[in-house]
C-alpha cells in the first residue's frame, strides 16, 4: 500500500504547488497521523506559540487572520494533511485549542538541523534544532501513551499507540543550516564543507524516530534559497553570479550540493532500514520552476 500511496501523494503535492487551488480530499492514503519536523517552510504555529505571533499580511488571504504560518496561504504541509484527509496539524508548542489526535508539528521557523552557537535573540535562529524537535517527539509519544494507560480525559486529543508506527513522518529542514554559514561569514566553499556534518546530524534524528516506531518517511530536499529576497538583499552578488531568473547562483549551487548529498543519505537510510519507506521529494525543482515562470503562474509559493 505504501509505495502506490506515496506516488499519488507526490502527484497531488506537485499539483497543489502548481495550481494554487487544490481540494484533494479523496485519496487512498490511509495515514492516521502526521508528525512533521522542520523550519518555516512547514511551521504551522510553533514559533508563534513560543515567541510572538506572526504578523499580517501573513494569513490574510486563506485563513482570514494570521495563522502562525510565515506565509499568506497554506503551506505544503497543510496540503499534505488535506490530501490524506486529516485536519491541519497543531503545533506541539501551542497550548491553546490544540488537538493532536491526528499528529503534531514540531517545526519552528528558523530551525536548523545542527544546534547553533548563537541565541534566537542574536541571530533569529530557532532554539528548537532538529535534535530538540526529536526529543519533543519522544516525550510526546511517551506522555501520550501514559495518558492512555491512565485513562485521563485529555487522551482523546492524543494519538493512540498504534498510530506511531502507521503515521507519515515528514521533514523539511536544512535551508537555515546553509544560510547560517553565510551569517557567520563563511565563504561558499566553507559552507559546502559543513554539509557532511549537517547530514550526519540529520541521519541521527531519522534513526531516533525510527527507534520510536516511525516507518514512513517523507523527506523534502531544500529549496533554491539563492532566490529568496532576504538572501539577495543581505549578500549582494556580482552581476555574473546572478542567473537569468535573478537568483544567486552560488547560493543555489550550495543548495544543489546539499540536495545531492541528502539524496545519497536517503539511499543509505533505505539500505540501513529495509522495513521502512523513505521518499525523497525534489522540492527544489518545483520551487525553481515556479520562480522561473512567476508571471505565468501568477503567485508563487516560496513559503
Ligand atoms: C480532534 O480531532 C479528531 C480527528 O480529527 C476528531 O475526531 C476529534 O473530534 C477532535 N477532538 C476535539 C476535542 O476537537
Ligand atoms: C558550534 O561550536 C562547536 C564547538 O566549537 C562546533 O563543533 C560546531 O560545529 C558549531 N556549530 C555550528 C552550527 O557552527
Ligand atoms: C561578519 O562580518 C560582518 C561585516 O564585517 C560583521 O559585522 C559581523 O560581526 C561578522 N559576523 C560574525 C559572526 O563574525
Ligand atoms: C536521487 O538519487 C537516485 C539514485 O539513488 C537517482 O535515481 C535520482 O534521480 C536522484 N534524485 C534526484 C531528484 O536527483
Amino acid at each position: 500500500m505504501a509505495s502506490r500511496c506515496i506516488v499519488l501523494l507526490v502527484a497531488v503535492l506537485l499539483s497543489s504547488l502548481l495550481v494554487v487551488s487544490s481540494s484533494a480530499s479523496s485519496s487512498p492514503c490511509t495515514f492516521p497521523a502526521i508528525f512533521n519536523f522542520g523550519d518555516s517552510n512547514s511551521d504551522t504555529g510553533g514559533m508563534a506559540a513560543a515567541f510572538a505571533t506572526v504578523s499580517e499580511p501573513n494569513g490574510e488571504t486563506f485563513f482570514g487572520e494570521p495563522a502562525g504560518r510565515y506565509c499568506d496561504g497554506r503551506l505544503v504541509i497543510d496540503f499534505i494533511a488535506q490530501t490524506v484527509g486529516l485536519p491541519f496539524l497543531s503545533a506541539y508548542l501551542d497550548s491553546v485549542g490544540t488537538n493532536f489526535s491526528h499528529g503534531a508539528n514540531f517545526a519552528t521557523a528558523g530551525s536548523t538541523i545542527r544546534r547553533q552557537n548563537t541565541t534566537f535573540f542574536q541571530t533569529g535562529y530557532s532554539p528548537f534544532s532538529l535534535d530538540a524537535q526529536s526529543w519533543q517527539f519522544a516525550q510526546f509519544k511517551s506522555r501520550s501513551q501514559l495518558a492512555y494507560k491512565k485513562g485521563v480525559s485529555y487522551k482523546d486529543q492524543l494519538p493512540p499507540e498504534e498510530y506511531f508506527s502507521q503515521a507519515l513522518y515528514t521533514f523539511d529542514i536544512g535551508q537555515n543550516d546553509l544560510t547560517s554559514g553565510y551569517v557567520s561569514n563563511m565563504t561558499t566553499e566553507e559552507v559546502k564543507q559543513t554539509i557532511p556534518d549537517i547530514l550526519n546530524k540529520f541521519t541521527d534524528v531519522i534513526k531516533s524516530v525510527y527507534g520510536l516506531g516511525g516507518r514512513y518517511f517523507w523527506i523534502h530536499n531544500t529549496g533554491p534559497f539563492g532566490c529568496l529576497p532576504y538572501v539577495l538583499d543581505r549578500y549582494p552578488l556580482r552581476a555574473p553570479e546572478v542567473d537569468s531568473v535573478g537568483c544567486g547562483a552560488p547560493f543555489n549551487e550550495v543548495a544543489q550540493l546539499f540536495n545531492a548529498e541528502l539524496n545519497e543519505t536517503v539511499a543509505q537510510l533505505r539500505e540501513a532500514f529495509p522495513r521502512a519507506v523513505f521518499t525523497y521529494v525534489d522540492v527544489y525543482t518545483v520551487k525553481y520552476s515556479l520562480i522561473s515562470h512567476a508571471e505565468k503562474n501568477g503567485k508563487t509559493h516560496q513559503c
